[in-house]
């Protein structure tokens, strides 16, 4: 079964009567603000792309990672469903540590390759547990909950999954905005992935980035096909990556959407826990049905958020720009006449 994402307005679309063109989207922790692409020459699309193109050494030195280090990826999402069917378990299936509110495509991947998914509310709980497991998944900042790991943690985390030959996966998809998440300092049974869609807001390109080494980085890397990732997004992708002034501005409007973002929720959503994370703002509610109650007034007003698996949370990505922000307050307005918060 598919799981549920952001982002799927022709569903919304049908579900709510309303043309996908007409909908402020946000239901992803998608920048609103695209890597500006430029047109990418002939050559781009006639070719098929090498591996020698200069992708390799931007992302190496925009993650600060040694090149020999970092595998491209179609998305950052190739791994997370690839990596358990790479991990051989000696005695049987292995028990992983995942977080129980997550990115949820982590805990299905595991589980479809045949492993028992341990899942823990918080990296406190999971330090507590790490003994009884074989690996783990860390999201670091965790998509929704906001939740940081220290690089401290991850060294705990991974020292103590090495005694049982284990590896600790870092899912650093947001981890743009948060300063250095570099491997270097990680102890070798770590894999970091990071992403091109979020921060850059190039979602679409599919690229991301898998890094570490070892052997589990390389049955991933088996599995790609040959040119998986393709020139167009390679050649797209170095740009982005190579880009400073351009990331410097960006980090500057993320910042800055997130704290107006997180004001105008603070007004409306006082009584409940709100969480900041750069690209998103998550509002946790006691209530199932106020969370629900709320995210579909939102969309009967061609607002989409995410609304939680668990219905407890909802996510509003940044409205962008002045007039989505407007249009973001006057349906806030209405739920608040409907008295839905
Ligand atoms: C936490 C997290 N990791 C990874 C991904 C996959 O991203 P991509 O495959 O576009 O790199 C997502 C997508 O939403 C995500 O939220």
């Amino acid at each position: 079964m598919a799981l549920i994402h952001g982002g799927r307005l022709t569903e919304a679309s049908r579900r709510y009567g309303i043309a996908p063109g007409d909908w402020l989207d946000l239901s992803t922790g998608i920048a609103p603000w695209s890597y500006p692409v430029p047109e990418v020459p002939i050559h781009v699309w006639a070719r098929l792309p090498e591996a020698d193109d200069g992708l390799s050494a931007a992302a190496a030195e925009y993650y600060g990672v040694a090149a020999a280090n970092i595998t491209a990826l179609p998305g950052s999402q190739f791994a997370i469903r690839e990596l358990p069917w790479a991990v051989a378990a000696p005695s049987g299936p292995a028990r992983v540590g995942v977080p129980a509110v997550g990115y949820a495509e982590h805990a299905r991947a595991w589980a479809a390759a045949g492993h028992a998914v341990v899942a823990y509310d918080d990296l406190a709980q999971l330090l507590a547990l790490v003994d009884t497991l074989d690996h783990a998944v860390v999201i670091s900042p965790n998509n929704p909950t906001g939740e940081q790991a220290a690089i401290d943690t991850l060294i705990v985390l991974a020292d103590k999954l090495a005694r049982r030959d284990g590896l600790l996966l870092v899912d650093a998809a947001f981890a743009d905005c948060h300063g250095e998440l570099a491997m270097d300092g990680l102890p070798a049974n770590t894999i970091v992935l990071r992403s091109l869609g979020k921060f850059f807001g190039l979602a679409g390109l599919r690229l991301g980035f898998m890094m570490g080494r070892g052997p589990a980085i390389a049955a991933v890397g088996a599995q790609l096909q040959p040119w998986g990732v393709s020139h167009p997004a390679r050649w797209i992708g170095r740009r982005a990556l190579l880009d400073l002034d351009w990331q410097a501005e960006q980090q500057r409007r993320i910042a800055d959407g997130a704290h107006s973002l997180t004001t105008l929720l603070d007004a409306y959503f006082s009584r409940q826990r709100i969480v900041t994370m750069g690209l998103f703002v998550t509002v946790f509610f006691d209530d199932a049905e106020q969370a629900t109650a709320v995210h579909e007034a939102l969309a009967d007003q061609a607002v989409l958020t995410r609304l939680g698996d668990n219905r407890r949370w909802l996510r509003f990505g940044l409205p962008g720009d002045a007039p989505a922000a407007t249009r973001l307050v006057t349906a806030l307005d209405v739920v608040v006449e409907q008295g839905r918060c």
